[in-house]
């Protein structure tokens, strides 16, 4: 089976999608662990819900915990095949990507290579697409690289905001592609239809 390690950071609905996407066998994969940075959030408590391993991302030495520097040791030994950042926060460390090249994916809500970067995150990147009045915003999946929300991207999903009022509605609105989106990635990258030529990422039918 084709194994997924989850990295999170808040409520957890993309990690509840991908949950779903695999009880509908939309999804052929088993989710073997999920790295939270915080112990008190919606994602953790999911993860416990369906009995999911939790590391916690942490400079304290308790049981569970470890140092994001040191998580390509338990990866490789959990043999994982994808790690799948849903609304994780901090960096991935080089020595990371360096074991696991385009091993590595990242859900951003924007459509990139807009709206990314250090600080482009949650309602932030949502402010400042209704503030630059956009028309249209959407949700970017991405292999990971070293630098902050640069990797390749893999797949796009766009919606309508023309006639927004709030950037809640905006964050609203790409969420709901967020959540058909990251499954359609996984999916796709687990029956190994996802190829890089040239630099360019196609996904096959
Ligand atoms: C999502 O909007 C994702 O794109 C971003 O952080 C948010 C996480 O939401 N990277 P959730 O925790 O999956 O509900």
């Amino acid at each position: 089976m084709f194994r997924l390690a989850v990295f999170v950071s808040g409520r957890g609905s993309n990690l509840k999608a991908i949950l779903d996407a695999i009880s509908i066998k939309y999804l052929n994969v088993e989710i073997s662990t999920v790295f939270a940075d915080k112990r008190e959030c919606g994602a953790v408590d999911l993860a416990a819900s369906h009995n999911i391993p939790v590391y916690f991302v942490s400079k304290f030495f308790k049981e569970n915990y470890i140092l994001l520097e040191q998580a390509s040791d338990v990866l490789i030994n959990l043999k994982i095949d994808l790690v799948v950042l849903a609304g994780f926060l901090k960096k991935i460390p080089d020595n990371l990507v360096d074991h696991f090249t385009n091993k590595i994916i990242n859900i951003h809500p924007a459509l990139l290579p807009s709206f990314g970067g250090e600080g482009m995150y949650g309602m932030n990147v949502h402010r400042s697409v209704f503030n630059a009045s956009c028309k249209v915003s959407g949700a970017s999946v991405h292999f990971v690289d070293k630098v902050y929300d640069n990797g390749k991207i893999i797949a796009q999903s766009c919606v309508d905001i023309t006639d927004v009022q709030s950037p809640e509605e905006i964050a609203a609105r790409v969420l709901e592609v967020e959540h058909k989106l990251l499954p359609f990635v996984i999916k796709k990258i687990s029956e190994n239809k996802i190829t890089i030529v040239d630099n360019r990422v196609f996904i096959l039918n």
